[in-house]
């Protein structure tokens, strides 16, 4: 028992039963449940809010039709699902089917404990956004929008931070960036910031964020007003850094910000995807070019399993469009069936001249008529606030 709930081991295994139960007597939990028979999973009931730890079935029932089953005889679920051998695919298709955790056996099972209350607070959750939707309130607060795409160079740090600024101009709202590159960061030079605060900061207070915490670590860009958090920009720090505490991150921002923006690496991992999951808007950014159409095929098949491209939560921008492009923004748009949001210019000269003279690209609108690149910066923000 944790909390409120039960917990139940699903396992055809006697080695990996008798570990699984020891550990968790080990850290003080108690395994209420030992099923060995995944077609006995009807015994979990349906009373009681359950963590279910699942042992990957061997037989001819597969991960997906057990997972089906445990929800469709309790809708109070958290399934941590545990591997003997780990692989991408299996992840990915569990992270699809609701798995809310994966640890590879024996040697992550002292992350055991830590996944089963992980567990624990995502019921809890589901039960918050239960009551909400039935109360009619809906989880408000601040619009999170990520910028993505699996190629780099492709201008992910450049428009976050651009259309950052823009709507900060614009709209004079509250707005936050937030560089989630967490290894080697990116905005900090792109928007010339001095300082090694960082979200990494965050870590003692990461379960009772408030506003002074957030405060205490942002820059504020003087001549925007924009507010920006920094990742750790050190590989080893990064590492300390969970989808959990992003989670946090974002539950707590939007509570103080109107706009959150979101700047993020290439390569999907725990953090990136959570970052994705929990946005309300993801612009996949491509460049005109055959590679970058391929990695956005990749990637959309990745989130359509996912469930990243539901409603209208994705969308396609091109960056750097140019006359000389191998691609037009029509034939990308034919070429995905997805009508395109925007097309940034290509402009290198207005970027470089914005680097050389150390000012932004984007000023107060009043002192300066927009032209080029900013002016597509302005515009797709324009659409991005509606
Ligand atoms: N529309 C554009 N025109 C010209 N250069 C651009 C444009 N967008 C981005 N760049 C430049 O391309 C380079 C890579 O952009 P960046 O934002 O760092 O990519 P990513 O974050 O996807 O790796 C940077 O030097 C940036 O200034
Ligand atoms: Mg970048």
């Amino acid at each position: 028992m944790i909390g409120n709930a039960k917990i139940a081991l699903l396992s055809e295994d006697l080695n990996i039963t008798e570990k699984v139960v020891q550990h968790m007597q080990a850290v003080g939990l108690t395994v209420d449940n030992v099923i060995e028979n995944p077609t006995e999973v009807y015994r979990i009931g349906s009373d009681v809010p359950t963590i279910v730890l699942l042992v990957e079935p061997t037989g001819s029932v597969t991960l997906e039709d057990l997972c089906n089953a445990l929800r469709e005889g309790n809708r109070q679920v958290a399934i941590i699902l545990l591997l003997k051998n780990i692989n991408f695919s299996v992840m990915r298709d569990a992270v699809k089917i609701g798995v809310v955790d994966v640890l590879r056996l024996p040697d992550e099972i002292t992350m055991l404990e830590k996944a089963v209350r992980d567990g624990l607070r995502s019921l809890n959750k589901d039960q918050r956004k239960h009551t909400q939707s039935k109360s009619g309130l809906s989880s408000s607060g601040g619009k999170v929008i990520s910028f993505y795409s699996v190629k780099g160079g492709c201008g992910k740090t450049f428009l976050a931070a651009n259309v950052a600024q823009a709507i900060r101009l614009s709209t004079d709202k509250r707005v936050l960036l937030i560089d989630l590159c967490l290894q080697f960061g990116g905005v900090q030079r792109m928007l010339n910031l001095q300082g090694q605060r960082s979200i990494a900061d965050l870590d003692p207070v990461i379960h009772e964020l408030d506003e002074s915490h957030i405060n205490n670590i942002l820059f504020t860009l003087e001549h925007s007003g924009l507010n920006v958090l920094l990742g750790p920009a050190k590989p080893d720090i990064a590492e300390l850094l969970t989808d959990h505490h992003i989670e946090l991150l974002l539950s707590a921002c939007r509570r103080y910000f109107d706009y959150i923006i979101l700047d993020l690496p290439a390569e999907l991992n725990k953090v990136s995807i959570t970052a994705l999951n929990e946005s309300d808007q993801i612009i996949y950014i491509v460049t005109p070019d055959s590679p970058a159409l391929f990695g956005l095929k990749a990637a959309m098949d990745f989130f359509e399993r996912y469930g990243l491209i539901e409603g209208d939560k994705f969308k396609i921008l091109v960056n750097k469009v140019s006359k000389k492009s191998d691609l037009t923004t029509k034939d990308i748009e034919k070429i995905t069936g997805i009508p395109i949001l925007a097309g940034i210019r290509s402009d290198y000269k207005a970027i470089k001249n914005a680097v050389n003279t150390g000012k932004p690209l984007l000023e107060k609108p009043k002192e300066r008529v927009w032209n080029g690149v900013a002016k597509d910066v302005v515009k797709l923000s324009k659409q991005l606030v509606g």
